[in-house]
């Protein structure tokens, strides 16, 4: 067993930490206030590969491992999560669904696009009436021969206003239950497909979430990804991907809430001596160092899995639901060691504080994860 990263992910550590801090920390706040989408970032992450960083090179991709995706995913998510959820989504939804299941001309047409972050996607699973319960699929994708038509609603899309092409999940056959369900590929300017309004958030608020509807939207029966009825089955496994990256995402939002508490509480000084040495700011420290470590393994141990063709769902389960509970405990903490200094926005623990939460909620909440996780290790 080798603790170390290789030369290779150190760089890509090293080119994401420094894309952060040059070029996500300046206007991460006012972005946060305004609800903008970071544009020009994502465009600029997209030049540098981080848009379809496992993709094989045949298809414009970085021809990356799972590993140099996490290790990147952490460093972006320091600084700021609008901008991480943006590229997770991109990579391990949509451009691993579409490698993973797509056909040749899914990759011809979308994936070399979606992979160079020339278009970015979006993942449509959630509904106002199926979240966690996700085989409840009430937007219908009626079989008519060479195309389906779809209608209905979809809720909480990430990438919503901004993506430009979209793979949606919906019932084909409900008398099949989840094995009448299809995946499809809808792109923005199809007729009928419209997008609703903006949702306001708690956290990352540059991110643009947002409700679709389908009203009669025609597709191709060549924009299905996979088999008849394969959509549910291709959403979970896209989605147990998925979680390894929002994972990372929440190890990284831990992570950099810890070390802006480090750095605070070496330099405030209360009772004539800095923070860090009364006890009680230092083993909070503590604490969020062991934690941040423990959540690390974890999400080094599922990209390792998946890069190594083992089974990654009861891993990047167990990964996400700590991460998530670590960034949540960690970022708390950060709050109170900045005092006064960690409820205003220019000390930037808040936005970490508030971006924390939903890595508890999207991807399969906390509550689900422990079903994924105790379905395994009962069934095994
Ligand atoms: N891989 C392959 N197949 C899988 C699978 C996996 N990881 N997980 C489940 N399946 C299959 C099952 O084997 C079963 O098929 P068979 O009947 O052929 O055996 C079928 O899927 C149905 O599975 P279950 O009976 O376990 O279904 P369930 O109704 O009990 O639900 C669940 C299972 C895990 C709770 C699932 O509904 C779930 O994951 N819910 C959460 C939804 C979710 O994560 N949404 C995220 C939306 S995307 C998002 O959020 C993006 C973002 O924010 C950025
Ligand atoms: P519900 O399913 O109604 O759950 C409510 C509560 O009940 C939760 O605490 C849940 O854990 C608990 N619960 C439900 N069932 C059980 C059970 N069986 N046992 C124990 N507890 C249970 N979805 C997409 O498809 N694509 C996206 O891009 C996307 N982006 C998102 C971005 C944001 C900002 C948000 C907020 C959501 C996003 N989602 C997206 C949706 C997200 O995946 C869902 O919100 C999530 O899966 C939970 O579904 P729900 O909101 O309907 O909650």
């Amino acid at each position: 067993m080798n603790y170390s990263l290789s030369e290779e992910h150190l760089m890509i550590q090293q080119a994401a930490r420094d894309f952060a801090q040059n070029e996500l920390l300046p206007g991460v706040i006012e972005r946060d206030d305004e609800q903008r989408f970071p544009v020009e970032e994502i465009k600029k992450l997209g030049e540098l590969g981080f848009m379809g960083m496992m993709v094989d090179p045949k298809y414009n991709g970085s021809g990356m491992d799972t590993l140099s995706y996490v290790i990147a995913m952490e460093e972006l998510s320091k600084i700021d999560s609008s901008a991480s959820v943006v590229v997770s989504v991109n990579n391990s939804l949509v451009c691993y669904g579409l490698e993973a299941y797509g056909s040749e001309e899914h990759k011809e047409k979308y994936l070399k696009r979606l992979a160079t972050g020339e278009i970015i996607g979006a993942f449509c699973l959630s509904e106002p009436e199926a979240g966690s319960d996700a085989t409840s699929q009430k937007t219908t994708a009626i079989d008519m021969g060479d195309h389906y038509i779809i209608n209905g609603t979809k809720n909480w899309i990430t990438n919503g206003s901004s993506a430009s092409v979209y793979l949606v999940i919906a019932q084909t056959d409900k008398d099949k239950g989840h094995k009448g369900i299809n995946a499809l590929i809808v792109e923005k300017d199809t007729p009928g497909f419209e997008i609703g309004p903006k949702e306001n958030k708690l956290g990352i608020r540059g991110s643009d979430t947002h409700s679709l509807l389908f009203n009669d939207v025609k597709v191709p029966k060549t924009n299905r990804i996979g088999e008849d009825g394969f959509g549910f089955k291709f959403a979970m496994k896209t989605l147990a991907g998925g979680r390894i990256g929002i994972a990372a995402q929440a190890l990284g939002i831990a992570a950099g809430a810890y070390e802006l508490a480090l750095k605070y509480s070496k330099e405030r000084k209360a009772f004539g001596t800095e923070i860090a040495n009364h006890q009680a700011i230092a083993f909070k420290l503590a604490d969020m160092h062991t934690q941040i470590e423990a959540a690390r393994h974890l999400v080094y141990k599922a990209a390792w899995e998946k890069d190594n063709g083992i089974n990654y769902d009861l891993s990047g389960a167990m990964a996400k639901l700590y991460a998530s509970q670590v960034a949540m405990e960690t970022t708390v903490e950060a709050v109170q060691i900045h005092g006064g200094n960690g409820f205003v926005k220019d000390y930037h623990v808040e936005r970490l504080m508030r971006d924390a939460k939903i890595t508890q909620i999207y991807e399969g909440t906390s509550e689900i994860q422990k079903i994924v996780i105790s379905r395994s290790i009962l069934r095994d």
